[in-house]
């Protein structure tokens, strides 16, 4: 191997500057010179390069948000794309990439790998919503979790003050992961997630519950995600149902999970897992997802780390109901 390239991609997530450092600095340590790339995918295709030294990454191990920015890119899915990526990492003299990103930014480098074997290509879990299989936790998620576990405390506090009926809706477009676990930190009444399909009416029977016992506080924690169409939609379902017996109010939690400082466990995870990407390019392994597994660290293909999502902990849905 002769050049390391890192960038990241998809949704933002606090500890990808962790990442960062921690493959750069990995990779100077073996010897090696690294480079980042700005803008995900979009600055692969636009060589858009920078050299990495030892104390260009000083500094940005507390930072939320990226220092090398990300990118959703749409000309990364076509070939004309990806060829003119790959001639960029040739021209630059890069064959080992690691790609900090989601499941989108994994199904490119997937498809790439088929056209360009000869770049290597390990991936690092980074995203809020915890939703790839092959590792405990992604990276991003342990911040988000905090992030939403303040706020919802904070709306606790004035849903008490009024007896009145919230609505949270938190990010996770297609998993619940972040709700269920702020929700149980927060002891909410009821969590409703994508992954569980009776929550309409298993709300209305913990709501009706309640009322009768006239506890007219509460707090529905909702994913942006879930079929039933996201918190404004189960409010007015609920206002419908219950005759406006019900004080509500409606808070999207939205980007600002997003962002922030990384907690402890989010440094550490992104700092064990960015040493063991560039270990791996080593290694030779490529077309490989690194996570940790009951503390190990363990490689998932590609595909199926994007294919097969950790499924959500029934026995903690339980919990919100049994605690609540
Ligand atoms: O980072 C993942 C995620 O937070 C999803 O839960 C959410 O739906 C999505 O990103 C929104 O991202 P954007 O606003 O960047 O399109």
């Amino acid at each position: 191997m002769k050049k390391v390239a890192v960038f990241t991609s998809g949704g933002d997530a606090p500890g990808m500057n962790a990442c960062i450092r921690a493959v750069v600095r990995t990779a100077i340590h073996y010897g090696y010179e690294a480079v980042g790339i700005r803008r995900g995918y979009e600055g692969m295709i636009d060589g858009d390069f920078v050299e990495l030294k030892q104390f260009g990454v000083s500094n940005i191990i507390q930072l939320g948000g990226t220092i090398l920015q990300s990118a959703r890119s749409e000309r990364f899915r076509t070939v004309e794309g990806r060829q003119e990526a790959y001639r960029q990492l040739i021209a630059a003299d890069i064959d080992g990439v690691v790609a900090i990103g989601g499941d989108g930014t994994f199904t490119g480098a997937n498809i790439f790998l088929k056209e360009f074997p000869e770049i290597r290509f390990i991936g690092i879990p980074g995203t809020i919503d915890n939703d790839l299989f092959g590792t405990d936790y992604t990276i991003g998620y342990d911040t988000a979790i905090n992030t939403a576990m303040n706020a919802i405390d904070n709306i606790k506090d004035t849903a008490n003050a009024h007896n009145r009926l919230f609505f949270v809706e938190v990010m996770g477009r297609d998993a619940g992961f972040i709700a269920l676990r702020s929700g149980i930190a927060t002891g909410a009444e009821a969590v409703l997630v994508p992954e569980s399909k009776k929550d309409t009416n298993h709300l209305f029977s913990i709501l009706e519950k309640n009322l009768t016992q006239n506890k007219m506080s509460n707090i529905v924690v909702v994913a942006e995600g879930d079929e039933a169409g996201g918190a404004f939609k189960m409010a007015e379902k609920v206002r419908e149902k219950f005759n406006n017996q019900f004080d509500i109010r409606v808070t999207i939690l939205g980007h600002v999970q997003r962002g922030g400082r990384p907690t402890c466990m989010e440094r550490v995870l992104a700092s064990r897992l960015g040493m063991e990407s560039v270990r791996a390019l080593m290694d030779g392994k490529t077309g490989l997802m690194v996570g940790e597994v009951d503390k190990k660290i363990v490689f998932t293909p590609f595909e199926k780390a994007i294919k097969h999502h950790e499924d959500l902990n029934s026995l903690l849905l339980d919990m919100v109901e049994i605690l609540s």
